[in-house]
């Protein structure tokens, strides 16, 4: 229902913000997956000068950042279609796909007190990779 004023008040066009509760469940759980990402990508910056030297490590963050991203990527899902928001599978599951990627190596290499310069520059570079898909890919 709009503002109801006098005939023709530019007020009742129906233009209005989403505040449902739906909106701000899915808006809740964008912010916990943009907390995800900071997690992640927070936690590669502060092993970018280690990793010059060869001896940088997956930190406790990166994982949990990953693991952050997975939960609140499927949530975010499952509300969006809830909700009947179309949701682009292609773009999904390549998103899906590199975070997979993502989490596997963290997982394995967790305990690691080093990890090749290659294998820890990848993890960073598939991160961004994620974000720019989700952001250009429309
Ligand atoms: C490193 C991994 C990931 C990164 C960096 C990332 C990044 C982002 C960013 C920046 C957004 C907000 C911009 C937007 O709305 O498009 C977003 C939204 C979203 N992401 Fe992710 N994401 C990742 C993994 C995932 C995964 C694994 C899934 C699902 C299984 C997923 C599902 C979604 C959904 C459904 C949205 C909301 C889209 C919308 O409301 O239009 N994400 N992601």
């Amino acid at each position: 229902m709009g503002y109801k004023g006098w005939p023709g008040d530019k007020r009742d066009s129906g233009v209005r913000l989403g505040s449902g509760l739906m909106d701000v469940l899915i808006h809740l759980f964008v912010g916990l997956h943009i907390i995800g990402i900071a997690a992640l990508l927070g936690g590669f910056f502060t092993q970018m000068k280690a990793m010059g030297q060869g001896t940088a490590r997956f930190v406790p963050a990166m994982l949990h950042g990953a693991l952050t991203m997975l939960v609140t990527g499927v949530v975010l899902v499952g509300l969006n279609q809830a909700d009947d928001h179309p949701v682009n599978n292609i773009k999904i599951g390549v998103k899906l796909a590199l975070l997979i990627v993502i989490l596997g190596l963290v997982y394995v290499k967790r305990d690691d007190e080093k990890v090749d310069k290659g294998l820890f520059g990848l993890v960073g570079l598939l991160t961004t990779a994620n974000i720019f898909i989700a952001v250009l890919w429309t």
